[in-house]
């Protein structure tokens, strides 16, 4: 049966097997190739999208899930040509360095921030799960407070 579903704006009617994880739908039926395959048992966070504004892993999350729903990747996460808060703020303290986890880690700091607007260490630390091999951490926190502080680098 196929899913009807909105991504980045555009409703899409996928026919495609309603267990199949979105982040296969997203990649491979619609070429959204920005959210990445990390470890496809929700642990690292390199595929996260969101789910109706929620931060979610598309790696985990079978397709069906969103029917009727919005999805929202890194593609759509800018609006009218602006880049989101937290996109500006990781172009300003230069956070990604391969960058693979970027992406996922962008979305999920993204469903942070809209669902808790200034978060403190402890928040952040209990809240943003993905992971980073190139050990962005430091940055990544500093780039959370600027995005919170809406543009501030200090
Ligand atoms: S690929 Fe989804 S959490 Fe790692
Ligand atoms: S920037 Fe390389 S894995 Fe995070």
């Amino acid at each position: 049966m196929a899913t009807t579903t909105t991504v980045n704006g555009i409703a899409r009617t996928l026919n495609v097997e309603p267990e199949m994880p979105l982040l296969w739908v997203l990649r491979e039926q619609l070429g959204l190739t920005g959210t990445k395959f990390g470890c496809g048992i929700s642990a690292c966070g390199a595929c996260t999208v969101h789910l109706d504004g929620r931060a979610v892993r598309s790696c985990v999350l079978p397709v069906s899930a969103t029917e009727g729903k919005q999805v929202t990747t890194i593609e759509g996460l800018a609006q009218e040509g602006m880049r989101h808060a937290v996109q500006q703020a990781w172009v300003a303290h230069q956070v990604p360095q391969c960058g693979y986890c970027q992406s996922g880690m962008i979305m999920a700091v993204a469903g942070l921030l809209a669902a808790n607007p200034a978060p403190t260490d402890d928040d952040i630390d209990r809240s943003l799960t993905n992971i980073c091999r190139c050990g962005t951490f430091v940055r990544v926190r500093a780039a959370i407070h600027t995005a919170a502080r809406g543009g501030a680098t200090s």
